[in-house]
């Protein structure tokens, strides 16, 4: 059995147990993604573990969004406009995977964006709670 394609660590914490445990399915999915790619599965077999990954993607950006709101995030609109670029960035990636058969695209910029969002964005909504006191 190969290595995970991202291994959860707990620097990727922010703080809000409820949206640590929605990042880790996130990443478990994406972790899902790269076996079946491992087990040179094509597209379409993939197609079911995308659609889990879309879904609660959508659940996750949900319950981030509400929590900000309620807590009053000032940067709201601004991260508002990250979970939207997400969804239509993914799926032009998609396509551009499927053109090209070619699954490691979709992968890597997965990583990448959910990475990079975790640890810089949505950091700042746990430092915002941790100054109003909610943390
Ligand atoms: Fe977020």
């Amino acid at each position: 059995m190969k290595d995970l394609y991202i291994v959860w660590s707990k620097d990727n914490e922010i703080g809000i147990p409820i949206i640590d445990e929605q990042h880790r399915v996130a990443v478990g999915t994406i972790n899902s993604l790269f076996y079946f790619m491992q087990m040179k599965r094509g597209v379409a077999a993939l197609r079911p573990t995308l659609n889990v990954l879309e879904q609660y993607t959508k659940i996750h950006f949900e319950t981030e969004e509400e929590l900000m709101k309620l807590h009053g995030f000032r940067d709201l609109d601004a991260h508002l406009l990250l979970h939207r670029d997400l969804q239509s960035q993914a799926h032009e990636i998609l396509h551009e995977g499927i053109v090209n058969n070619d699954a490691t695209i979709v992968l890597n910029f997965l990583k990448e964006w959910w990475l990079d969002h975790i640890n810089k964005q949505d950091r700042k909504f746990a430092e915002h709670l941790r100054h109003t006191g909610v943390l």
